[in-house]
């Protein structure tokens, strides 16, 4: 038998900032003060994540390139790293992600890389919870509930066969 399978794929989007709770608005400021710290000298395109444990705690990360190209990183693994060694048990409960271009905040929002996406959800796995992805432009705000949105049929460790935690 042939199947067709809809997966349904939802957001909310914000054309303007003052309708985001005050906790979204927060984290997105933070990621766009992040943005100003990235090393980004070849590519010129500054990313800031921010990320908001549970606890309140709002731990940030920015894009950190190389002139060997693949060595860079993202700056939402970079914040995911963070998050990871330096608090481990205090679960991420949103992400906030801002670019800039060498004209300043770009107008729209700028979703993950592919990478990105793979390692949210990996996160998302690690503290069997979700995580609220919040991408922020100058003239729009998105907000999904979970990375699985951006990344269906996901690879996980159920497809090594792996029982980990
Ligand atoms: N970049 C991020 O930091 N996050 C993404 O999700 C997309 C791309 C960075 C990588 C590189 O330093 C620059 O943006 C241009 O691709």
């Amino acid at each position: 038998m042939i199947r067709t399978i809809n997966i349904p794929f939802s957001y909310i989007e914000f054309e303007n900032h003052e309708e985001l709770d005050s906790s979204d608005r927060e984290l997105i400021i933070a990621a766009r003060e992040t943005a100003v710290n990235a090393y980004a000298p070849y590519s010129k395109f500054r990313v800031g994540a921010a990320i908001l444990l549970k606890s309140g705690i709002i731990v940030r990360g920015t894009n950190v390139e190389n002139a060997a190209f693949p060595s860079g990183i993202c700056a939402e693994r970079s914040a995911i790293s963070n998050a990871v060694s330096n608090h481990h048990n205090d679960k991420p409960i949103a992400i906030a992600i801002a670019a800039m271009t060498e004209d300043g905040l770009t107008e729209y929002p700028v979703p993950p890389c592919g990478n990105c996406r793979q390692v949210i959800a990996e996160e998302e796995s690690r503290i069997s919870g979700q995580i609220r992805i919040i991408l922020s432009g100058k003239n729009k705000t998105i907000i999904m509930n979970s990375v699985s949105s951006l990344l269906p049929l996901q690879f996980d460790k159920k497809n090594l066969k792996v029982n980990l935690p």
